[in-house]
């Protein structure tokens, strides 16, 4: 299946400030409500690959250790957001005050 576009209601959704652990790096980093946690992680120099930027290519999928995952991407199924193992760190954020990703 190919998608094309953005879900339109992730626009309206509540953005929050939260903590990122990046296990890998040994870095925590906040994002704020008006940064993705991509933005984030680049600004504290760890590389990602990324595409569309706009949760539709899947190519900055994202291993999450822990925390409850925000998904606002268009590439998950419902099997795989609920499995909470990945993530598309250019659009999806935290439900909650902290997540651990592997990077
Ligand atoms: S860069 Fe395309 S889904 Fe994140």
């Amino acid at each position: 299946m190919e998608r094309f576009a953005p879900k339109k209601d992730v626009t309206t959704r509540l953005q929050t400030t939260f903590e990122v652990e990046l296990a890998q790096s040994g870095k925590t980093l906040k994002v704020s409500e008006d940064m993705s946690i991509l933005e984030a992680v680049g600004n504290a120099g760890v590389s990602v690959m990324t595409s569309c930027e706009e949760g539709i290519c899947g190519t900055c999928e994202t291993t999450v250790l822990s925390g409850e995952i925000d998904h606002r991407d268009s590439v998950l199924n419902d099997q795989e957001r609920a499995a909470g193992s990945t993530m598309m760190i250019c659009v999806s954020r935290a439900n909650g005050d902290r997540l651990v990703l592997d990077l």
